[in-house]
């Protein structure tokens, strides 16, 4: 990642040297790609079980720990010397000036050229600032505090003078996944408030969540950093219509924005005291520790809001602070590079075995996918290699009746990362063992295999004629020898969500980082909605407007027509 800072006025004076360093930074990151080639190409057909074999340390030797998480990488296709020369790229690649330049506020995010500072949002209150707008994260945490409360205590009721019972989310993407997941995964019986997410705009989801929904105690919060997106808003003028039909004008009371552009929220009818302000620096995707989390807080509480941006802070101090070889997000983006170059592993598969974390996947989809779909550099050039993985997953054990098979037999590698949380709170002792068997079962099962050796006797020991165990013996040979992750997490609670999540976005980052990418921008998204508005008229029947579409489209556009033509009261 090349770092420009705009704000620095000796930059020009500077400009000769820069590009002596930039030089020769680039002959060290030939280098370091060149030496992870040869790494990669000596254990490209690494077998795992036998690097487990020979050294009695490896589980010491390939586990690091940062705050309370642990990440244990002695299943992963990986030895000494891979990490030596990914530990080299990290340093060719800059990764300690990258990383203080992220802190410091410099202009990382080059096309569009801001800062991306979401770590002021859970940094110590005493922590100076450097600009104004960092120095409201204070004012608007304290603001949202005081929100809460109020709507907790019944000091802020609805117009019929009732307590608020229900909070409707309404965001999509970064201002919808963070909250929806931190709200599922420590969600309490005693919870003060019932938060409901509406992120697609498809009516169906609305006129089924409304069926459980009093409007006299929905508060509603529209979550829109832009305040601008397409589906977000046409949600908020739905659930505003229903609320306006139900109390009156007087509804607005009931609204809530989170957002960065506050006359927007004012034209489209939120109180001033009810608009809460999210900074320019603050990517949708990493938004969950600004005002977008507020219904985290109306469900969780302010204590729970509080602890988990500490939890956060906890990763984000260890990130700054800790060494190449010690770094905890550096390593999985490093791991995740090498199985990339090393194995041609394009996908990952994140498999919490904790129901609790079901929603992670899909967060981190966005929060990987969003940010490294990427094709050329920070300064435009192709990028060196593949960047990102498709990630994907889903609950354990849930998922190994669904996904696991692909991994053990499929012919796509993928990288399994399992997240594991040791210690649950229930005391189902005995279920819970179930669970972490399982977990721990499937990283074996990804390493050992099956051969054809061991299917043979089993089969014969059950019984199976010789014609019936030639036929079946290749559709149950599983091969092994893939290479797995496991983040273990002591226990599950505001703390160590934090950190974890946190974990995550940094990963991110340091994976730019290596491939040279800036993961805050999402060009590629701007095409789709462009087209979407422009659609809209060739949908409404506009024949003139559906042929500056190509011809498949307009094919599509006359089906669907047609399907309208035949019910007008449908659309
Ligand atoms: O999908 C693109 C995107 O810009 C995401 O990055 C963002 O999280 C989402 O849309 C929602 O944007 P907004 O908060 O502006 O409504």
């Amino acid at each position: 990642m090349v770092v420009i800072d705009r704000r620095n006025e000796a930059a020009h004076e500077e400009r000769t040297g820069a590009e002596v360093r930039a030089a020769s930074e680039s002959v060290a990151l030939a280098e370091a790609w060149r030496a992870l080639g040869i790494a990669s190409e000596s254990l490209s057909q690494a077998d795992i079980s036998g690097l487990i074999n020979t050294n009695s340390n490896r589980y010491a030797e390939f586990i690091r720990r940062g705050g309370d998480l642990c990440v244990d990488f002695a299943k992963a296709a990986v030895d000494e010397e891979a990490l030596r020369a990914l530990f080299a790229l990290a340093r060719a690649c800059q990764f300690e000036a990258n990383r203080e330049a992220l802190f410091c506020g410099e202009l990382v995010n080059v096309s569009e050229e801001r800062a991306a500072l979401h770590m002021a949002l859970r940094a110590p209150s005493d922590t100076p600032s450097r600009s104004p707008a960092e120095a409201s994260v204070g004012d608007v945490l304290d603001a949202m505090r005081s929100f809460t409360r109020d709507v907790h205590l019944g000091g802020r009721r609805s117009v019929a003078g009732a307590c608020f019972t229900d909070v409707v989310h309404i965001g999509i993407g970064g201002s919808s996944l963070g909250p929806a997941l931190v709200v599922d995964a420590l969600a309490q019986r005693d919870a003060p408030m019932r938060v409901h997410f509406l992120d697609n705009i498809d009516p169906h989801g609305w006129e089924r969540l409304k069926r459980g929904l009093d409007p006299a105690h929905t508060l509603v919060l529209i979550a829109s950093k832009s305040f601008r997106t397409v589906e977000t808003m046409a949600n908020a003028r739905l659930v505003q219509a229903w609320l306006v039909a139900a109390l009156g004008q007087d509804a607005r009371s009931h609204l809530v924005a989170m957002c960065g552009d506050s006359k927007a929220a004012r034209t489209f009818g939120v109180d001033d005291h009810q608009i809460f302000p999210v900074a320019d620096w603050v990517g949708g995707r990493f938004s969950l520790w600004s005002a977008i989390g507020l219904s985290i807080m109306l469900s969780c509480g302010v204590e729970i809001f509080d602890a988990l941006l500490a939890g956060a802070r906890t990763m984000d101090e260890h990130f700054r602070a800790a060494p190449v070889e010690e770094n905890l997000p550096l390593l999985l983006a490093l791991l995740s590079v090498w199985h990339t170059v090393a194995h041609g592993m394009r996908a990952t598969a994140l498999l919490p075995y904790d129901q609790r974390l079901a929603l992670l996947p899909a967060w981190a989809q966005q929060l990987e996918m969003e940010s490294l779909g990427k094709r050329v550099t920070q300064s435009g050039a192709p990028v060196r290699g593949i960047c990102g993985s498709v990630v994907f997953g889903m609950a354990g054990t849930t998922a190994q009746h669904s996904i696991m098979q692909f991994l053990h037999q499929g012919g796509n590698p993928v990288l399994a990362h399992f997240l594991i949380v040791a210690q649950p709170d229930h005391d189902h002792e005995a279920e819970h063992r179930i669970l972490i068997a399982n977990a721990l079962a499937q990283s074996e099962a990804l390493l050992r295999g099956r051969n054809a050796g061991d299917v043979r006797a089993d089969m014969t020991a059950k019984g199976y004629d010789e014609a019936t165990i030639e036929r079946q013996l290749p559709h149950r040979v599983t091969p092994g020898n893939r290479p797995s992750i496991t983040t273990l997490v002591p226990r599950l609670d505001a703390s160590t969500l934090g950190q974890l999540l946190c974990l995550f976005e940094h990963k991110v980052f340091c994976e730019a980082v290596l491939w040279g990418v800036n993961p805050f921008d999402q060009w590629g998204v701007e095409l789709g909605k462009l087209l979407a508005a422009e659609l809209m008229p060739a949908l409404e029947g506009d024949g003139l407007a559906a042929r500056t579409h190509d011809a498949a489209t307009q094919g599509l556009i006359a089906e669907i027509r047609r399907t309208w033509a035949a019910n007008p009261n449908a659309c």
